[in-house]
């Protein structure tokens, strides 16, 4: 959410940080802008809408900059504008910010009776005007005076125009990376900003600022006494962030799933058996538990609905899932012998954080299942669970998705294994059965062709459903959401026998109804739910295991999946459904990688 490059050294600043905001354009692209030092004097180049706008307001210039900040932004107060835009300049300094002042209205009142005048809506200007009021000639002393005023979550990238060598950076909350090269030093939000330059980093912690020039990096607490910090190596390369002749990161990662699925889960099985021990999980992690609290935002909590069926059926431990936002706010009973899982993608999701807190603050463990190193949910958890999907940059989720479906299968596997449910033969034959479904993944990938041509018949709709029974109903809440977001198909997951309790009453002649079939005890009841769509003129597609035969003439478009294993088809069926939504994007002209309003790493509540 919102994404900030600094730069200072021996190269030439202006391309880089370009460079840089394209690698993050993921985290908002409602406008971007670039302050940098020209022959000692500062300039900022501001505009609405995507990169390639700033890009264009810059061209035809040659720059010989060595110092400067750039932003790439998901707009929060204020709509998309230039004036809106990132970054926000005063008298002394131009600064760059994500995340939110939650007391900004306020201190915009004082600074604005103390003469202030405000060219923009955003909250962030009050920051930049904020410190600007204080600075005496010392940047560290400005900055820490208007730290002690600022509420709320933030990352900062701070030039001032008598330090033209100089990137001041602080941190609260929202991630904020300092890296080093030789002879230059880099802030970003993201470590695909600076890969094509270093792999030595730091994270920035919350109460953390730090002073960059081409020699060093100092960092500094907020009272202004140096800290000390460990330097990273990353272990992403640049080939990793890049499409690698895909038209899209979604397609690629779409593809790369097999893969992350076997570099996630093969390290975590001994002997045939899923074990969590090079995790730090003690081999009775899971017996005593008795309710897991899986909480997570959008794609992951559909994650966590797919796992609480297999983690209810095999381990008997009941499940509840909680969407992130509301578990923080509902007063949740949290009893001794429960158990948190936080899930997260990014590591970041505001949401999430808050409710791996909350947990925390009530005495029960937490584990989180979080794919990007070193994150805030990784770090804050009491135990972390890696996937190892490699960088996700298309904004809708896929192989994120997947790994975070994967390893619940394990824990499932593991808890009922501890808990002695099921016999280490049993267990090993169900672990023998997930490496089959893994298996036969690249086969649901050439379900592609198919998918393509099942788009052709939803790039004029305007609604359409997805229904299924049991673990299908879980999925084909990830189906329809990767459709709507990316497609801006209005589209609904219903519980198969639950349409006709309401919703049935939207279904006329041509309505599109995308029916899942992988859980052959339920499929009778699922055909009888089709029929009744059927009945009223909806185009069925149905999602199938060969093995489920459906009636003649009983949908329009059948895509039949590889065998899989029912217990752990999801990990295939959802790929049908990925591509049938990249498809139907690609055919109405969308921009799959950057869906409107997005943003890949929701840093806000
Ligand atoms: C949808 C999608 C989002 C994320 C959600 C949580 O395609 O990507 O719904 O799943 O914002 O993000 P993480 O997993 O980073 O916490």
């Amino acid at each position: 959410m919102c994404g900030i490059v600094g730069y200072t050294g021996k190269r030439e600043a202006v391309g880089l940080l370009m460079d840089g905001l394209r690698c993050l354009e993921y985290r908002g692209y409602d406008s971007a802008g670039v302050s940098f030092f020209e022959e000692g004097r500062l300039e900022t180049v501001k505009a609405k809408g995507r990169i390639s706008n700033l890009e264009a307001r810059l061209s035809g210039q040659e720059h010989c900059s060595h110092c400067g900040i750039a932003h790439t932004r998901w707009a929060t107060h204020g709509a998309p504008s230039d004036t809106n835009s990132h970054p926000h300049t005063a008298k002394h300094l131009s600064l760059v910010h994500n995340g939110i002042i939650e007391n900004y209205a306020q201190l915009r009142r004082e600074l604005e009776e103390q003469g202030a005048v405000f060219v923009s809506e955003t909250d962030t200007e009050v920051a930049a005007r904020l410190i600007d009021s204080l600075y005496e000639g010392d940047p560290m002393e400005a900055i820490i005076r208007a730290l002690k005023r600022l509420r709320g979550a933030f990352a900062f990238g701070i030039v001032f125009r008598d330090y033209p060598d100089r990137v001041y950076a602080v941190r609260n909350a929202s991630p904020l990376i300092a890296a080093r090269g030789e002879g230059e030093s880099f802030i970003a939000s993201d470590i695909p900003a600076i890969l094509p330059y270093t792999k030595q980093y730091y994270i920035l912690e919350s109460g953390e600022m730090a002073v960059l020039t081409p020699d060093a990096i100092q960092f500094f607490d907020w009272e202004g006494h140096p800290v000390q910090k460990e330097l990273l190596t990353s272990t992403l390369t640049v080939q990793q962030a890049e499409k690698g002749g895909y038209d899209h990161f979604m397609l690629k990662e779409i593809h790369e799933q097999p893969q992350a699925l076997r570099d996630t889960l093969s390290p975590r099985l001994a002997d045939g058996l899923p074990d969590f021990s090079s995790d730090g999980l003690a081999p009775d992690f899971f017996r005593g538990v008795s309710h897991i609290h899986i909480a997570a935002c959008g794609s992951a909590s559909y994650a966590g609905q797919v796992g609480r069926w297999a983690i209810e059926r095999l381990a008997r431990i009941p499940v509840t899932v909680e969407i992130a936002s509301e578990f923080r706010y509902q007063d949740p009973i949290l009893a001794p012998g429960d158990l948190v899982i936080v899930i997260s993608q990014s590591g970041e999701t505001a949401d999430s954080l808050a409710a791996l807190r909350l947990a925390k603050e009530r005495g029960v463990p937490t584990l989180a299942i979080v794919n990007v190193a070193g994150s805030s949910i990784a770090r804050e958890a009491d135990f972390v669970l890696y996937t190892h999907a490699g960088p996700e940059i298309a904004v809708a989720t896929t192989k994120g998705y997947s790994v975070q479906v994967g390893i619940l299968y394990l824990i499932a596997l593991r808890a009922a294994l501890e808990r002695e449910i099921l016999p280490r033969e049993a267990c090993a034959g169900l672990v023998s059965r997930l490496q089959e479904a893994l298996s036969l993944l690249p086969q649901a990938l050439e379900l592609e062709k198919d998918c393509s041509r099942a788009a052709q018949s939803l790039r004029d709709v305007s609604s359409m459903f997805y229904i299924g029974r049991g673990q299908d109903h879980s999925l084909s809440l990830e189906g329809a959401l990767k459709l709507k977001e990316i497609s801006y198909i209005q589209c609904e997951a219903y519980a198969a026998g639950e349409l006709k309790h309401g919703t049935i009453s939207l279904i006329t002649q041509g309505t599109p109804v995308v029916a899942l079939l992988t859980e052959s005890e339920l499929a009778a009841k699922t055909v009888s739910n089709i029929q009744e769509v059927k009945a009223r003129g909806a185009m069925v597609i149905a999602v199938c295991l060969p093995g489920i035969s459906l009636p003649e003439g009983l949908c329009d478009i059948l895509i039949t999946l590889p065998p899989l294993p029912e217990l752990f088809a999801p990990l295939g069926a959802i790929i049908p459904l990925q591509f049938l939504a990249y498809h139907t994007a690609c055919l109405k002209g969308c921009d799959v990688d950057k869906p409107r309003n997005l943003a890949k790493s929701v840093t806000v509540e």
